[in-house]
């Protein structure tokens, strides 16, 4: 994978944003307006015809929110980016402006559990139709196509179990079947894999996570790589290829190419729904992107020293990233992650479901928060919490059992972070059976 090293180190700083006179403030300004002034009549006319650039209104735009949109642009390779006010509204709106009632996607069966009542739950009642597919077969997503198919959905790092796959092979056939590969790559940033040099037509962040890395502010983004041809399928794309009253007769295709469907995704569904982000959000979270890297990399360390503790201790079941020996998609992770699979994780409990509460409690350094990404080390119990929505089936489905922990390894100290880990894992040795304690196997 080609990510230059200096490059997404200088893009994270510079990218998006050129200090102007008269003060030339090196940072990037925090602009906390809801509207703007026009120049005259003549060019409020104009803009809100959508026939000039310009910030009209915050909920479409904004000189902040637009710096960020640049950055995460460039950071993925992307050719334009929209910020959302959450990562949810940014996979919400990148498949909106997709897919449509009486239509179809197809998604990966290990998906964080929000997007998975969004897909099951409010996009039902829109009545759009789901099928999932393990992300580890890609002939199950070709099964899986229907006439009315009009994306497909993956994490590059599933949430929680860290599951990969092999993305150019589940975009040959997304393109086969004439559809974009949308991927959330929340858990795996674009320090560690650029799904859109892997295939990926749509990139969609929770910037709540890595991106802004502090844990203080939610935000989304939708980065489009601009190389889907929507032309090619008109009939598929009326939102896009049909002229339409709203855009003075015209086509988005006609007046933005390959710009078009993020053009539809603000002007429609940031319009519209008003899932915007806020100008404060997005400095904060272009302030976090300015360590993403070196964030990344301490991450990453502390992970490894974490995995490897869990995998050696009798009161652990599985652990289950792929930097363990002998997990299934080793090989994978060496093609496609060079630097790395990520610091979230879970892992199963060599005991029964009733000791994780009180595994959990006798935690002091891991805090138990609803959120990854952060500079804490966080924990999680995705059969009650992140994933308490799934059916039964879908959490089997999602390889989440009732002792499966979450974990996202935080910029500690490692030695702390494992010392936490022992003395609330060292009293359950003394539960297992007698004729010794299970070896920790690594899988999936
Ligand atoms: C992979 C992934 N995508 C999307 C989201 C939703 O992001 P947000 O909480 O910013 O709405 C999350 C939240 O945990 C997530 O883990």
């Amino acid at each position: 994978m080609s990510i230059p090293d200096g490059g997404t180190a200088t893009a994270q700083i510079h990218a998006g944003y050129e200090p102007q006179a008269p003060h030339r403030p090196v940072t990037v300004p925090l602009y906390q307006s809801a509207a703007y002034e026009f120049p005259d009549y003549e060019s409020a006319r104009r803009m809100f015809a959508l026939k000039e650039a310009g910030f009209t209104y915050t909920r479409t735009g904004n000189p902040t929110v637009a710096v960020l949109e640049q950055r995460v642009a460039a950071l993925e390779g992307g050719t334009g980016a929209l910020a959302t006010a959450t990562g949810q509204a940014a996979v919400a709106v990148a498949l909106l402006a997709l897919v449509r009632g009486g239509q179809h996607l197809v998604a990966s069966s290990k998906l964080y559990g929000g997007t998975v009542d969004l897909l099951t739950d409010t996009f039902g009642d829109f009545g759009i139709e789901v099928s999932f597919a393990d992300p580890a077969d890609a002939g199950a997503w070709a099964a899986a196509v229907r006439p009315q198919t009009r994306a497909f959905l993956t994490e590059a790092i599933g949430n929680p179990l860290a599951t990969l796959q092999d993305l150019p092979a589940i975009a040959a056939v997304a393109h086969g079947a004439g559809v974009p590969l949308v991927v959330d790559n929340t858990l795996a940033t674009p320090v560690l894999y650029r799904p859109l040099e892997l295939g990926a037509d749509v990139v969609v962040h929770s910037a709540t996570k890595f991106l802004g890395g502090h844990g203080t502010s939610l935000a989304g983004l939708v980065v489009d790589g601009g190389r889907f041809d929507f032309s090619a399928y008109p009939e598929k794309w009326p939102q896009l290829t049909r002229p339409k009253r709203r855009y003075g007769g015209d086509t988005l295709w006609e007046r933005h190419g390959r710009g078009a469907y993020l053009a539809l995704a603000r002007s429609k569904y940031l319009h519209d729904l008003g899932p915007s982000l806020s100008p404060y959000n997005a400095a904060q979270v272009l302030q976090g992107l300015e360590t993403l890297d070196i964030r990344v990399a301490r991450h990453g360390e502390n992970t490894r020293e974490v995995a490897d503790f869990l995998a050696g201790h009798p009161a652990v079941a599985a652990v289950h990233h792929p930097s363990v020996p002998g997990h299934l998609q080793a090989s994978l992770a060496a093609r496609d992650f060079p630097r790395g699979t990520g610091s979230v994780f879970s892992f199963d409990l060599a005991a029964d479901p009733a000791e994780v509460g009180p595994f959990i409690d006798r935690l002091r350094l891991f805090k138990l928060v609803a959120n990854v990404g952060d500079t804490r080390s966080l924990v999680a119990h995705p059969a009650a919490m992140t994933h308490c929505r799934l059916s039964p089936r879908q959490r089997a489905a999602a390889g989440i059992g009732e002792a499966t922990i979450r974990l996202s390894i935080g910029l500690e100290s490692a030695a702390d972070l494992v010392a936490d880990l022992a003395r609330a894992l060292d009293p359950l040795t003394a539960t297992l059976p007698a004729s010794g304690a299970p070896a920790a196997v690594v899988n999936a």
